[in-house]
């Protein structure tokens, strides 16, 4: 049995082989000294050529203890050349669709499988609260039950069958836990977070994906409490390992052993920081090369026991013989490149679609009207329809990295990487409407504006080690010229769309943003093409939220995509066409100021009004809205189980109509309301969703089941129970009040 292989090898091995097989290096360093000098377990950011030299390397090591191969396929196996790469995880929840999620991340696994990686740094289910948070673009948004779905479903996509099958990867829960609870949206920074916030928000996805068999967890950079979430006992024993009974693997993240010295200064050296991150329960240190000496020299100075390493080798030694590496190490397999690396277009096609979140609409959209495709793919005007011109404006029309998003470089993470992927496999969304117009319109191209000025780092281009520094950006000045070559293109058209957001360069892990606006030339350039008169239809190519200026909020129609992808640009086309139906729904809030940060929907109650002096406290768009080219009706709600026990399941019946001309894919949305709690406690909570799709004129009865179990509050002491009471369900398109029917239940005993 595995457990016996397991103990048999540990048994064989060295005290300074098992502090190896606890370290992760970097694969792009020296990959000699890694597996011969320090006898490591894993290594990370790879290619085949590194994995191959990798697995030759250990086979001269004198146990031959197989390395895990780990790599951050983040949405698609983002580094590797040529791969799929999707919507960002952002994006991805727009979709609001677990089943989908599951195919992305098994078609990631497939493809990342073939690449010789055995562990994905995937998914993240941090709540994005603080819309300044640099890394809003890689979580499933900011609501828990959303997270918990959708995080769920990839991590069964990505382990597949089981660790057995060849194209399972290991999933990874990160960051656990409150990562994205920092202090002013600052990346990494101490996260000012109680235990009861963590128990009522933040912990329930990482407790639902711990159910899920997720089989390793990678904890955040930061302190909680001035304890580095490293060697939060708490956190890591109490909860995860005791409450939770969590039996998987956790990797730090990048060097948060070595930080507890260098930076965070609560360990004095590597020997204390090293006994104290074993001690707390790590198992795989991620990066932090001087973990080999100093848990060595922590040994010698009697901190640690000689067994100290044991369960983390442990562990570690069990996925991989699970993963059945000691048979096959799962080498790169140039076969298996060729035939599944970038195979999945038609997913990711269907993907971006369905990730496109229309916001409003005049009634310009779509254009062309759904009559189908001609025999080249290009959209049919219908009968009467007359030769339109576009005009396509705006920074982003254009940018196939922006559009790929973070994690999409071929080298190493980073938005100013460009390379890496073939630029032939990208549609920008000026390609998208360029390939699917009716053939008798036209296309013209402005850019009119820059987003950033990039200027080289005065310090040099690259890092002492030899890595890519980022260069300085800046907002980029009003380029009066531009504007006007712009403007002259919009009043020569029928419609203008206008695709502007943010670059990849103020996106990402350390960048975090002061402010949300839409940076350099972009607002000059959408307030003088409302100016033209010509209907302008706003593409917010975004990777989080931005704050928008009357002249988008008040465009004639508005959509925002997130990253939206290799397909991204066509699946935008295609909606504005009317050749696809969006159906994308918000995971997060739009706010209308940065001052309004946080805005996410499920507030505790309580506040003074809902305004500022200033200014509403209102988003812009609130989690859960999104339009369709169709209009919908929600009737007749009924609970048809007033009365419940905790122990049971509320059932309920509402009638979704589609009272327009089109087909409808509706997100029918279940929020409970708890009415009094014997704490203060969110107004209300999603709770379920279901999708629907209606043919024009359709009407269906649609089924709403919510466990009472799940319809807790966390009281003062962190414990989470059913309040028995009064409850209302609330069900509709969005968490917004206007777009809800309420019905009334009980729970008792
Ligand atoms: O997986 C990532 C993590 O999300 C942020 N720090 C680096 C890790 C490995 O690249």
């Amino acid at each position: 049995g595995v457990a016996e292989r397991v103990e048999d090898l540990l048994g064989r091995m060295t005290l300074a082989e098992k502090v190896g097989q606890m370290l992760q290096l970097d694969a792009r360093d020296d990959l000699d000294d890694h597996v011969l000098g320090r006898n490591v377990g894993s290594v990370l950011h790879t290619s085949p050529e590194r994995v191959r030299r990798a697995h030759e390397l250990t086979a001269r090591t004198r146990l031959g203890v197989p390395l895990l191969i780990a790599e951050d396929c983040i949405h698609g196996h983002s580094f590797f050349e040529g791969a799929t790469i999707f919507p960002t995880q952002l994006g991805m929840a727009a979709t609001w669709d677990a089943d989908l999620l599951e195919q992305v991340a098994r078609a990631t696994a497939v493809e990342a499988a073939a690449t010789g990686i055995h562990w994905t740094f995937s998914p993240v289910l941090c709540i994005s609260r603080d819309l300044r948070w640099g890394r809003v673009n890689e979580t499933f948004g900011e609501d828990p039950h959303l997270i918990g779905e959708l995080a769920s479903a990839m991590v069964r996509g990505y382990q597949g069958r089981g660790l057995g099958d060849p194209t399972a990867v290991l999933a990874s829960a990160k960051h656990f836990a409150g990562y994205s609870e920092t202090q002013g949206g600052r990346d990494a920074s101490e996260a000012d977070i109680s235990r009861r916030k963590l128990r009522a928000w933040f912990l329930p996805p990482f407790e639902r994906v711990a159910r899920e068999g997720c089989r390793t967890f990678m904890l955040g950079y930061q302190s909680m409490d001035g304890v580095p979430i490293t060697v939060n006992d708490w956190l890591l024993n109490d909860v995860l390992r005791g409450e939770w009974r969590y039996t998987g693997t956790l990797v730090t993240d990048w060097d948060n052993v070595g930080r507890m010295v260098w930076e965070q200064r609560v360990q004095p050296d590597y020997a204390h920081a090293a006994a104290a991150a074993v001690r707390a329960g790590n198992d795989m240190i991620m990066t932090t090369p001087g973990f080999y000496e100093g848990a060595l020299e922590a040994v010698e100075r009697g901190m640690l026991g000689e067994d100290a390493f044991d369960p983390a080798v442990r562990r570690i030694l069990t996925l991989k013989v699970e993963l059945g590496l000691f048979e096959d190490p799962r080498r790169p397999s140039p076969e298996r490149i060729e035939a599944v690396v970038g195979s999945h277009g038609d997913l990711n096609l269907d993907v971006a679609r369905r990730s496109v979140v229309l916001l409003r609409n005049d009634g310009v959209l779509p254009f062309a009207g759904g009559f189908g495709a001609d025999a080249g793919g290009r959209a049919q005007a219908g009968p009467g329809g007359r030769a339109a011109r576009v005009a396509v404006v705006g920074p982003l029309a254009d940018d196939a990295q922006t559009q790929l998003g973070d994690w999409a470089g071929s080298s190493g993470q980073a938005g100013w990487i460009t390379d890496g992927h073939p630029r032939s496999m990208i549609t920008t969304v000026l390609d998208g409407l360029r390939a699917h117009v009716p053939a008798d319109w036209s296309v013209t191209h402005e850019q009119g504006a820059q987003i950033l000025t990039l200027e080289p780092h005065p310090d040099g281009e690259r890092f002492p080690d030899g890595q890519p520094r980022p260069p300085v950006v800046a907002p980029a000045p009003v380029d009066a010229d531009a504007i006007e070559r712009a403007v002259a293109a919009a009043r020569d058209a029928d419609y203008v769309v206008a695709v502007v957001g943010d670059r990849i360069e103020v996106v990402g892990e350390g960048r975090s943003t002061a402010t949300l606006e839409l940076l350099g030339g972009q607002v000059a350039l959408l307030d003088a093409l409302a100016e033209t008169g010509t209907p302008v239809v706003v593409v917010l190519l975004a990777s989080k939220p931005l704050v928008l200026p009357p002249s988008a909020l008040d465009a004639a129609g508005l959509l925002w995509v997130a990253n939206p992808g290799m397909q991204g640009g066509r699946a935008v086309a295609e909606v504005l066409l009317g050749m696809v139906e969006p159906s994308g729904r918000l995971p997060v809030s739009f706010a209308r100021h940065v001052g309004q940060q946080p805005t996410y929907y499920n507030q505790v109650r309580g506040q003074h009004g809902d305004r500022y002096a200033d200014l509403t406290q209102r988003p812009a768009f609130a989690f859960g809205e999104g339009l369709s080219y169709t209009t919908v009706e929600y009737r007749d709600l009924r609970v048809l189980t007033p009365d419940l026990s905790p122990g049971d399941v509320l059932e309920a019946e509402v009638t979704v109509v589609n009272t327009g001309a089109r087909p409808a894919r509706e997100t029918v949305q279940a929020y409970v309301s708890d009415l009094v709690t014997s704490v203060s406690w969110t107004d209300q909570e999603l709770k379920a969703f279901v999708h629907v799709d209606l043919a024009p004129g359709e009407e269906r009865r649609v089924r709403v089941t919510v466990p009472v179990a799940e319809c807790t509050v966390v009281d003062a002491s962190g414990v989470r129970a059913v309040e028995p009471g009064d409850f209302e369900l609330r069900v509709g398109r969005s968490s917004r009040t206007q777009d809800q029917l309420r019905a009334a239940f009980a729970v008792t005993g």
